[in-house]
Formats: structure tokens, C-alpha cells, sequence
């Protein structure tokens, strides 16, 4: 039979609300009966039932991280970031892929808010249709978007700062002289990806001497980034410098080079977007444009925590993080 409250309060001689309040840290008991009931509930192997706790404090400590695929190592350093900023709360992190799949998406949706979470961060709602958004807003249980920028007034959202990553990827190509770029891309409705594109393609085309650059769009994957610069240097050998859209697509153009029998950087260079561990890594490191992922994730869980404790006050919130050129070892220089 499990134990109960019940059985350590009577085990302690002292009521439930008082070990209620003893193990919860909460007020009025005196340390010594606090350190008595401690030990029972520890002697007794008492687990508190945090369901039932919920049903007092509105608070289940749990919250949902919802992202299209975990695979991508970026999801992985945000997560951790999310991890580690619920704990402060004594909040546990509850994991779902989505593939950025509508049906999964809201069916994940549904359930986490049977479970009572206390928010959820998501990695878009793009896909989803405006009822399925509307219905969001309206739940009750605050909701942040990781990687959109705040023009969704909805939701508060934490995005880094992406057109201002494209400015930095074109005006790196620039400074090495390249002038056939091209920019390996996900799909068009991506928000992020397209404040990437923006910044790319506009810093290009104000440049002194303009470039115009090919932009191809396929999956935001491995795969996406194999097979796109495979068509684009197929079609167009003569480029010299691709920007992909995250590392794990620059990666793919890695694979697409070395059967081709290019030299990265002497025949092409390369750059990435979100400076993920294995990019250092690989063989030349990448170049990439860094977003601070570990700092998202527990910016995207503060505002949710105080979403969660203050429900008078749910003020929708945005922030956007700054990003950085790392430089290594893709990118060379032409003449
Ligand atoms: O959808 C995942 C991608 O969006 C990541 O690779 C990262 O670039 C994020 O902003």
C-alpha cells in the first residue's frame, strides 16, 4: 500500500496541513517539528502526490518543450537551456516532436494541456490553421514560440536575431570577394528562415558593386542541403560561396562537395547558421553564424515561469538574442 500524507501525519502526531506545509518549506512550523516530519516522511518512503498537490496550487511543475525534431543538434542545446531553467523552479521538461506536423502538433497540444502543464514552448504554430492558433491563445496556459520574431503579438516569442545573421554571412562573403553566392534554404513559410534570406539577399544587393544571389528552397535538413547544392552546382558550377541555412544543411553541402571532388574552401566555400558543437568539428570547421541556443531555451522558460505565477499579469513578452560571426576554417578568399 502506498503511504500517504495521512500516515505520516499520524506517525509524526502532528495534522496534515501541518506536513503539508513542512515539506512544502511553507510557514508557521517550527523548525524542530519541520525536521521531525522530514525524517518520518523520509523513514516512511513518502512520495508526495504532485497531482494532487496541483489541484491546490493551480501548479503542475511541469511544462513541454514541443519541437519539429530533436535530431537537429540545435534543438539539443535549447532544450538543455529549457532543462535547466525549469529545474530553478523544481519544473520538469516534458519532450515532443512534432515535425512541425499540424494533426501531431495540436494532438500534442491537447494532451500536455489535459496534463496541466504550466506553459509549453513551441518551436512554431506556422503550420497550424488560424482556428487551431485561436483556440492556443484562448487556452489558458501561457505559450511561448521559440524562433519567431515578435510580429506574432499572440504568443510571447524568443527568436535570435536572424536578418541580422544573413547581414552577416553576405558581408563575410563580400569581404573574401566572392561574387557567385547562392543560399541553400527550408521552406518559404519558415519565419526565421526568411529574416535569414532577407538579410542575406538585401546586404548583397546594396553592395557597392551588387550580387545577386541564387536562393534555392527544399527540406531544412541533412538531406534539404545535400540534395539542393547538388542541383545548384549541377546547374551552376561556377559558384564559389553557398550560404546554408542552418549547419546541419551545410553539412549536407559537405557531403555534396566531397562527391563532387570540391576543396572546401579552395573551390567553395561554405557557411552555416547556428554554430551547433559538431561544427567546430568537422573537417574544415565551419564558419557559421552563432545563436545563443542554451540562452534561448531558459529566456523561452523565464517568461513562462512568470507567465505561470502571475496569471493576473500574462503581458505577452519577446525577446530577440544577438548573434555572432564565427569564423573558421570554410571560407576562402577569391580574387
Ligand atoms: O527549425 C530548426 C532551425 O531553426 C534550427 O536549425 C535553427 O536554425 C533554428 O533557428
Amino acid at each position: 500500500m502506498a503511504i500517504t500524507i495521512k500516515d505520516v501525519a499520524r506517525e509524526s502526531g502532528v495534522n496534515i496541513s501541518t506536513v503539508s506545509r513542512a515539506l512544502n518549506n511553507g510557514y508557521g512550523v517550527n523548525p524542530q517539528t519541520r525536521d521531525l516530519v522530514v525524517s518520518v516522511a523520509s523513514r516512511l518512503n513518502y512520495r508526495p502526490n504532485r497531482v494532487a498537490r496541483g489541484l491546490v496550487t493551480g501548479r503542475s511543475h511541469s511544462m513541454a518543450l514541443v519541437v519539429s525534431d530533436i535530431r537537429n543538434p540545435f534543438f539539443a542545446e535549447v532544450a538543455r537551456g529549457a532543462a535547466d531553467a525549469a529545474r530553478t523552479d523544481n519544473c520538469d521538461l516534458i519532450l515532443c516532436n512534432s515535425d512541425l506536423d499540424p494533426v501531431r502538433q495540436m494532438e500534442y497540444v491537447k494532451s500536455l494541456l489535459e496534463k496541466r502543464v504550466d506553459g509549453i514552448l513551441m518551436n512554431s504554430v506556422s503550420p497550424l490553421s488560424a482556428e487551431d492558433q485561436a483556440e492556443l491563445v484562448e487556452c489558458g496556459v501561457p505559450i511561448v514560440l521559440l524562433n519567431r520574431s515578435a510580429a506574432s503579438k499572440a504568443f510571447s516569442t524568443v527568436s535570435a536575431d536572424n536578418e541580422a545573421g544573413g547581414v552577416l554571412a553576405a558581408q563575410h562573403l563580400l569581404k573574401l570577394g566572392h561574387r557567385k553566392i547562392a543560399h541553400v534554404t527550408g521552406p518559404r513559410q519558415h519565419g526565421n528562415l526568411s529574416d535569414r534570406t532577407r538579410g542575406f539577399v538585401q546586404t548583397l544587393e546594396d553592395a557597392p558593386r551588387p550580387v545577386t544571389p541564387i536562393v534555392l528552397h527544399g527540406p531544412f535538413n541533412f538531406e534539404g542541403g545535400r540534395d539542393l547544392s547538388a542541383r545548384l552546382l549541377a546547374e551552376h558550377p561556377e559558384t564559389t560561396a553557398i550560404f546554408a541555412a542552418n549547419d546541419v544543411m551545410a553539412f549536407g553541402a559537405v557531403r555534396t562537395a566531397l562527391d563532387r571532388g570540391l576543396r572546401i574552401p579552395e573551390d567553395l566555400s561554405l557557411i552555416g547558421f547556428d554554430n551547433i558543437e559538431f561544427s567546430s568539428i568537422i573537417h574544415p570547421p565551419l564558419t557559421t553564424i552563432h545563436q545563443p541556443k542554451y540562452e534561448m531555451g531558459q529566456a523561452a522558460v523565464e517568461i513562462l515561469l512568470r507567465l505561470a505565477r502571475d496569471k493576473t499579469r500574462r503581458t505577452p513578452e519577446s525577446r530577440v538574442l544577438g548573434v555572432e560571426l564565427i569564423e573558421r576554417q570554410s571560407c576562402g578568399r577569391r580574387s
